[in-house]
């Protein structure tokens, strides 16, 4: 069970790190190991934000989940003005580096995290994808896997957990990695939800077993459930969004293949959630720190009820 977290509230918030490290055993960078904070300028590495994450976790027995080396956010914009051979030499350079720091202290990393348009026609127009080709996505698992052979590697997709065309592009994209025996362990599902219209489980099931019959993990790798366009009282809303948190997570619990599930965060006091959709209440603690009834569901689903 695992969340993200963000190393400035490990030194400044006791009740942060005793929820932490009561109830995960894994955790995510959620901001400290993009691209942006550890290489802002060309060549000039800075590791203190995610070695903090990680010695935070060795010294709790937590396991921890690199995020993300490839990705088209947080990247600085002197990725941006390369040439073609200049990029790739970037792109080499900064996964050896960074996996290569992190190696036998991460037992996993998304490698590659959003490469899939959000209509599922193709590979998303990126500083990468325009630069290099779409072989930039084979060759960035190609130097993982050099950099740290231990560590899973996880391709990372949002609103891709239930059938249609963009999981369908995703299935296709590892599919096409498999076959050419590029080194890819998996597949994350964000799982970043609208309590409102989230994806059945049945059909994350369906997805799921479809991605694990190629061969590979998967894991539920952002989870938080918006409740702010639901409709009755707040015990009500809360009520809904324990049994979408219950049910999802019980279909990573049913699949042997399911490697974890990592909450984006933890505590409503701190989500991603309230400034890029609005105030909202998404994750398993309140403000205070109290277990909400969606804390509850979810231990339901481990436990199998
Ligand atoms: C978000 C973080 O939560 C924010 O703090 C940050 O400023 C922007 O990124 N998909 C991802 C995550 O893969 O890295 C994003 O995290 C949320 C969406």
């Amino acid at each position: 069970m695992g969340a993200a977290v963000q190393s400035g509230y490990l030194a400044s918030e006791p009740d942060y790190v005793a929820a932490l490290s009561r109830h995960f055993s894994y955790v995510t960078a959620e901001y400290q190991m993009k691209w942006d904070p550890i290489q802002r300028e060309r060549g000039v590495f800075d590791f203190s934000g995610g070695d903090a994450i990680v010695a935070f976790a060795e010294a709790n027995g937590m396991r921890v989940k690199g995020h993300a080396l490839v990705w088209h956010g947080a990247t600085p914009s002197w990725v941006g003005t390369l040439s073609p051979r200049d990029l790739r030499d970037a792109v080499d350079n900064h996964i050896r580096t960074v996996a290569g720091h992190y190696r036998d202290h991460v037992a996993a990393w998304d490698v590659v995290n959003e490469a899939v348009a959000a209509d599922g026609s193709g590979l998303r127009d990126t500083v990468f994808s325009r630069g290099l080709g779409p072989d930039y996505i084979a060759d960035a698992f190609r130097t993982a896997r050099e950099a740290d052979p231990q560590a899973l590697l996880f391709y990372n997709e949002y609103d891709a957990e239930r059938k249609g065309p963009k999981s369908d592009r995703v299935y296709e994209l590892v599919k096409d990695l498999k076959l050419r025996g590029v080194p890819i362990d998996g597949v994350g599902m964000q799982m970043h939800v609208e309590a409102t219209s989230y994806p059945q489980p049945a059909d994350i099931a369906a997805n799921m077993h479809r991605l694990v019959a190629l061969g590979l993990l998967v894991n539920i790798s952002e989870m938080d459930v918006r409740i702010r366009t639901a409709s009755g009282t707040t015990a009500q809303r809360l009520e809904l969004q324990k049994r979408v948190f219950h049910d999802i997570v019980a279909v990573c619990a049913a699949e042997p293949r399911c490697h974890a599930v990592t909450f984006w965060g933890f505590t409503d006091k701190h989500s991603w959630i309230d400034s890029f959709f609005g105030a909202d209440a998404p994750l398993l603690f309140d403000e205070g720190y109290r277990a909400k009834p969606s804390f509850f569901g979810v231990q339901d689903a481990f436990l199998g009820r």
